[in-house]
């Protein structure tokens, strides 16, 4: 079967991946002429080894190739998945315009094609954006019907980053929207290697359904972290408790630690445009307004911590090591790095950053702060560090490195580190939520 995948981040990529691992043909077809040269040449555009690895492999077979024309690929294929970004606006709505472009290349191909095709929306999409927008224009463009000439699906995509291609071939479950019996067998029969539970549902739902998810984790980490920071004022070790709540079976364990709060290009958009399209309704979000002001301020939490062990922040030195939204990815989107070194500078702090990934990016979005080369670079000197991704390399780190520091105090915004052995290597160890070794 011939594929066409629209948009090569993160989740096109993926896609695109996964469907030649199950013997298909797939185009990805981006507008970013570095990221289709990167892929031509077999190389990830982002950090992601396994995928990296299965890549390479298949564009040396030609079985995934990669074009900066979408419309010939689109043409020649059987199905077309829509995988652009959807950023949020200022007002919390996301940004159609990617979306609205790529649905017109395809609107064209349809034109053009006797072939009875498959367009799949994969990106994030608030409710009734697939049946309203992306099939107006579909419809405006090729002057044929979705669910008769054409079939189209909603297909929400699950995956996290840093585990995108295993959660790709091994999601929690495969959710197929349609708008019609037929597009939606199509794309079943499609998915049917893929060994996962499955729903089916109408084209709204199935947006619905990734909101209601993204929604619910975000909720849990603002949970955590609303419940830790009042551990940390009680002289209690918010670990053990929430260890203990998440054992809980109907409460479970993931996404309960508590620190800096949820960044990445998921969890921030995707409540913001729920609250959005919520009070749009004339609802008042109240739920989601929480779970974004809880996050808002908890890289506040390790300001006051440093606050507090430093006396003041103005003219101490603080290091940052991590830079992405979480160790293991070079994504910065939303990185809970850029309001916790701009609290930093804001009051009066010098900083200096570490990434092992991320750097080039990051300092797109920062520039003014000051870069070290290693994490033990980034400690030299400093007054403070903030562990504010967790990279398994920051969890090594011992008195050699903390040696080099002017006053040896470690805040652990992910909860990543061992107290203890911080502790050992001689250097004062403050876990955010964590309430005993700060007492
Ligand atoms: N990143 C994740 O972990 C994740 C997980 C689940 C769902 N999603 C959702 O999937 C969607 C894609 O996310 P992503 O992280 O892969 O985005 P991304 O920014 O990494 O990639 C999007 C790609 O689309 C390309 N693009 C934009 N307009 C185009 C056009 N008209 N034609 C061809 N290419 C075009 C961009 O150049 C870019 O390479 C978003 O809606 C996101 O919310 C993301």
């Amino acid at each position: 079967m011939r594929i066409c995948v629209i948009g090569a981040g993160y989740v096109g990529l993926a896609t695109a991946v996964m469907f030649a691992k199950l013997g298909h043909k797939v185009v990805c077809a981006d507008v970013d002429e570095r990221r289709v040269r990167d892929i031509q040449a077999g190389r990830s555009p982002f950090y992601e080894p396994p995928l990296e690895k299965e890549l390479g492999k298949f564009v040396r077979s030609g079985a995934l190739t990669a074009s900066t024309d979408s419309r010939a690929p689109a043409r020649d294929s059987k199905f077309i998945f829509i995988c652009v970004q959807t950023p949020s606006l200022s007002s919390g709505r996301i940004d159609l315009r990617p979306l609205k472009a790529a649905s017109r290349v395809v609107a064209k191909t349809l034109a053009s094609s006797k072939e009875y095709k498959v367009v799949v929306v994969k990106s994030t999409v608030v409710p009734s954006t697939t049946v309203s927008v992306v099939r107006q224009i579909l419809e405006g463009g090729s002057g044929k019907t979705a669910g008769e000439d054409f079939g189209l699906c909603m297909n929400p995509e699950f995956l996290q980053e840093g585990s995108a291609l295993r959660d790709s071939m091994k999601p929690s479950r495969v959710v197929v929207g349609a708008i019609d019996r037929r597009s939606g067998d199509a794309l079943m029969r499609l998915y049917a290697p893929i060994k996962a539970d499955k729903v089916r549902t109408d084209l709204s739902s199935a947006e619905m359904i990734k909101y209601a998810s993204n929604a619910f984790l975000a909720m849990k980490i603002s949970y955590a972290n609303e419940m830790a920071n009042m551990c940390a004022r009680l002289g209690i070790d918010s670990g053990p408790v929430l260890e203990a709540v998440g054992k809980d079976p109907r409460i479970g364990s993931m996404f309960l630690t508590p620190g800096l709060g949820f960044g990445g290009s998921c969890l921030p958009k995707d409540v913001k445009a729920l609250r959005h399209k919520t009070k749009a309704l004339g609802l008042p979000a109240k739920l989601m307004s929480g779970v974004l002001a809880v996050n808002d301020d908890q890289p506040f939490e390790a300001i006051e911590l440093l606050n507090t062990a430093l006396g003041s922040l103005r003219g101490r030195r603080v290091a940052v090591l991590g830079l992405s939204f979480k160790g293991g990815v070079s994504d910065v989107r939303d990185s809970r790095a850029i309001p916790l070194i701009a609290g930093l500078l804001a009051g009066g702090a010098e900083v200096v950053a570490f990434d092992p990934m991320s750097m080039s990016q990051f300092i797109e979005l920062m520039p003014a702060i000051q870069y070290a080369s290693s994490a033990k670079d980034a400690l030299n000197g400093a007054d403070a560090c903030v562990v504010q991704s967790d990279w398994p390399e920051f969890s090594r780190l011992g008195k050699k490195e903390f040696s080099r520091m002017r006053n040896a105090i470690v805040v652990d915004g992910r909860r990543c580190l061992d107290p203890a052995k911080v502790e050992r290597a001689g250097a004062r160890y403050l876990g955010v939520g964590y309430g005993v070794a700060s007492k």
